[in-house]
């Protein structure tokens, strides 16, 4: 049995979304167990991340900038990537973002943003993936990045679009992991609930009396640190989780059983 450092030698994995917050702490978690590291993001910021993660943990990385709403510059940021750390066998979708604003007052062009980068996004993303390990004949594993507002609608604040696009991650998990299994292509979710990533940082600082709602519904006592994501991601990554098909895993602390 692999150490856990190395239990993804060899192997190249890519992290959307991980300029920072969870996607930054998962790609931090694969580095760690050997992988080498595409960091693919919206933010420059994407490379002085990559930079960085390899001098804390000695993994082979490369940021790209990438909008994952975008055929095409998914196509380049792949390209990229295998002419740095050749084809990647673990992908995580991380990419994401969130809506504020109630139901009536989210316009057309709010609604269409957030299903266009948290759906439409990964599912470019997951395909361009699949695509080029099914022609190297090398199989991997994709993590999705749902959310619990994938199955409860969490209060007090209004999230509609949001809701709705974790809603279709989850569905979108299920699906490709039907379509792409017979390619050696194995598909899961990770939904978390409230972690403290830059994301959630800013609003709880300007709103402290919804944070404390929200941490007051939580059985656990307190929100998520994004390094807790790691030992489940590994698993998921892994050939450890052999068996497990487009599932939806819930890391929140107790908040969706109550
Ligand atoms: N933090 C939480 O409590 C929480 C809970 C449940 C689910 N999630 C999900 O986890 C994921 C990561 O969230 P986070 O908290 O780290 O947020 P974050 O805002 O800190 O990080 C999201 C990253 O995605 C990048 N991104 C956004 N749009 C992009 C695009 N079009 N192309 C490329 N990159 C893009 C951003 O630049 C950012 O670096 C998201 O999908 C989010 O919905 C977060």
């Amino acid at each position: 049995m692999s150490t856990d450092a190395t239990l993804f030698a060899g192997r190249t994995a890519i992290v959307t979304g991980a300029a920072r917050g969870l996607g930054l702490a998962m790609a931090t978690a694969l580095a760690r167990s050997g992988a080498s590291i595409a960091l693919l993001d919206r933010l420059d910021a994407v490379r002085g991340a990559a930079s960085a993660l390899a001098t804390q943990t000695g993994a082979r990385t490369v940021g790209v900038a990438v909008d994952v709403t975008d055929p095409l510059s998914v196509q380049r940021a792949f390209d990229q990537v295998v002419e740095t750390l050749g084809v990647a066998t673990v992908l995580v979708n991380s990419a994401g973002i969130t809506s504020g604003d109630s139901a009536l007052e989210t316009s057309p062009e709010q609604w269409s943003r957030v299903l266009d980068v948290n759906v439409t996004g990964t599912f470019l993303v997951s395909r361009e993936f699949a695509s080029r390990a099914i022609a190297a004949e090398l199989g991997g594993t994709v993590i999705n990045i749902a959310s619990m507002s994938s199955f409860v609608v969490n209060v007090p604040q209004t999230q509609t679009p949001y809701n709705v696009s974790k809603a279709a991650v989850a569905m979108l998990t299920k699906s490709l992991a039907i379509e792409w299994l017979p390619h050696g292509i194995r598909v899961n979710g990770i939904a978390p609930g409230y972690f403290a990533s830059d994301m959630t940082r800013d609003f709880v600082a300007t709103n402290p009396e919804m944070a404390e709602q929200w941490v007051s519904r939580i059985p656990a006592g307190r929100m998520g640190e994004p390094s807790e994501l790691g030992d489940l991601l590994l698993y998921l990554a892994s050939e450890r989780s052999a068996y497990v098909v487009g599932q939806n895993f819930v890391i929140d602390g107790g908040y969706t059983i109550v």
